[in-house]
Parts: C-alpha cells; structure tokens; sequence
C-alpha cells in the first residue's frame, strides 16, 4: 500500500507564495510509486483546505505522515509541529522545540555561543526601551539590526552610521517586540544543507553572491539577479569546517529531519560564523536544499523519501517512549 503524504502548504506567514512554489517541487518530485499525495491548502487568513486534485478510485482516506512546507511564523515556528504532536501524526522536519528555536534569532545565537560556536556579537532590545548612543558605543559598524522572530530578509537594515540607527530600529519594531542588532560581518556568504535524525549529514556548501548591499527580500524573491555557486568555491579544510560547524549548529538548535545552515565568512579574519539555521528551507525549483544534495549525490526524489523516512523513525521512537509511569 502507498504511504498517504498529506502536503501542507499556504499559510499565514509572508512567504505564502514562497510555499506555493516550494510544495509544487515537492510534489513533483515525489515518488508516485511509493506515495500518494494529499494537498492541503492553508489560505492567508488561516483557512485549511483540502485540494483533492483527481481521487484515484478506491482512494485511501486518512493520513500516514505530514510534510508542512510552510516557511516562517505560523507553520517554521513550532505552531504546526505542536498541532501535529496532538493528532499523533508523523512529520518531516524539526520538533516543537527545534522549530520554535530556531525562529527566534536571540535564543538561537545564545545556544550556540553556549556550545562555544561562533556567532557575531549581538545586543538585544525591546521595542521602544533602548538608548541610540549606548548601540552605537557597544558594536562596530555596520550593524545588521533585525525583527527577532521574522525571515526572508523582512525588517532587516544594514546599518553603517549612528543617524540611520534610529530609522532601521523603527522600521524593525513593525514587525517585532524583540530586535537584534549585530555586528555585521563583511565577507562572504554561504548555505550548508544538513539532513538526519541522530546522526545528521552535511552537504556539499553552497556560495550566495547577492546582487544588493545584503541578501535582502528582493533580491532573494523578486529581482532572481543573485547569484549561487555550487559547489561553494572553499579549500577542503574550509569546506569540511564549515559542515561540520553546520551539524553542531543542527544538534545545538535540537533539529530534526531537515535544516539549511546559513553562514558568514569574514574576510579580515579568514573565520567562519553561523548566521542562522533555518527548519523548513526553500524547496523551490531554483532552492539550494535540494541543489546541495544533488551535488552530494542525493537525487531530489530520494530526498523527499530520505525526509519521510526520518520523519516516521522519529515517530516510531516517541512511540517507544513511556508518558506516565
Ligand atoms: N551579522 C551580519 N553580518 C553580515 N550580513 C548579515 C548579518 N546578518 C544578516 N546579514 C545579511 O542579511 C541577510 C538576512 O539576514 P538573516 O539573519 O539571515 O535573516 P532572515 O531570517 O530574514 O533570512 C543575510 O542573508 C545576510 O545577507
Ligand atoms: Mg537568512
């Protein structure tokens, strides 16, 4: 019998259409003979709708693992994977913890500085509590000055002056309560695709070479004028650094099944710092999780099955876990 994967897909976050396109790759690239896809469609305002595209006759109903390929809050954060939890239903992709973690800028920087991984100096803040002389005496510029809880670039500024503090955090407070402000790094930027369970594995890394002053919303959605090597132009020192470096951000975080490692090379001190892992990466036709695989010798369609595999053996293994005494 094939397996009943039940793709989620939409949602309420920013990256909506994101989603879209992420889900139709997947689906694509999935395994006719071994799956059976059901869509469900999350509207913007939070609507769920199942999208039966063409029953087969004798269709199985029910639903034996969930792939949510839903990119930031509401769907990356831990929300879904919690309601996932309650239904007792397998999925692909980190846990509560690992999810909600990784959404949230600050507590994942400080587990990693916690484990001794390198991350650039940070102030955190509170909408509307700071003092701009005080920033600006404590960091170098340019500062990098972020919404806590976001993706896709949005609310982000790079700042490289004490007068443009004040409008990048004004601009941050929008979208958050928390803000980060970091020490921006000048160098180059790089992905590392990690996949597993207890024992993850690094791909091969990947170059971004943004078209704009940072990789920023419209230059990784709307102008496609970024650029990517694949592989990642790196000595085999480098390379070997940096995923190992990738999985010890993966085990800090807690992550499961799947992430997508982002980094930042300096070029001054030749030192590598994680910039933030992220739990439901792009999947989309021009996506760098799936490319990185391939380049590791992992075909997309294997990928898809490799991310259902792990996500019904961490199922299994709950399953071998007492609740109550
Ligand atoms: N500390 C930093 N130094 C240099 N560039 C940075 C720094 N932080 C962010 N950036 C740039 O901003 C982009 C978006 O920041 P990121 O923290 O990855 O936010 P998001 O979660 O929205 O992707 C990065 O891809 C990078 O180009
Ligand atoms: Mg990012």
């Amino acid at each position: 019998m094939k397996l009943r994967v039940a793709v989620l897909y939409g949602g309420r976050s920013g990256e909506h259409e994101i989603s879209l396109r992420s889900a139709e790759s997947i689906i694509a690239a999935m395994d006719p003979q071994r799956f059976e896809v059901q869509r469900i469609f999350i509207t913007k305002e939070g609507r769920w709708e199942p999208r039966a595209i063409s029953p087969e006759p004798g269709a199985n109903p029910g639903i034996d693992v969930v792939f949510p390929v839903l990119h930031g809050t509401f769907g990356e954060d831990g929300t879904v994977q919690g309601l996932l939890e309650l239904a007792d239903l397998p999925y692909v992709g980190a846990g509560v913890l690992g999810s909600a973690v990784a959404m949230d800028k600050e507590v994942t920087k400080r587990l990693l500085r916690e484990r001794g991984l390198p991350v650039a100096e940070f102030i955190v803040l509170t909408r509307g509590a700071y003092n701009l002389e005080d920033i600006c005496s404590r960091l170098p510029f340019p500062m990098f000055v972020k919404p806590a809880n976001l993706g896709s670039s949005v609310g982000i500024s790079k700042v490289k002056t004490c007068e443009e503090l004040a409008p990048a955090l004004k601009f941050a407070e929008e979208f958050d309560r928390k803000i980060l402000v970091e020490r921006g790094i000048t160098g180059r930027e790089f992905e590392c695709a990690v996949l597993g369970n207890r024992d993850p594995i690094a791909a091969i890394p990947c170059e971004i070479l943004p078209s704009r002053e940072f990789y920023d919303y419209e230059d990784k959605y709307i102008l496609g004028t970024s650029k990517t090597v694949l592989p990642a132009d790196l000595t085999p020192e480098q390379t070997r650094e940096m995923q190992n470096l990738a999985i010890a951000c993966y085990q800090a975080v807690q992550c499961e099944g799947m992430a997508r490692v982002d980094f930042l090379l300096e070029t001054a001190s030749g030192k590598f710092y994680i910039n933030e892992p992220n739990t439901i990466p792009g999947f989309t036709s021009i996506s760098m999780y799936p490319k990185m695989w391939e380049a590791a010798g992992l075909p997309y369609a294997e990928l898809i099955s490799r991310l259902i595999d792990l996500a019904l053996e961490r199922h299994a293994e709950r399953k071998a876990t007492r609740f109550h005494r």
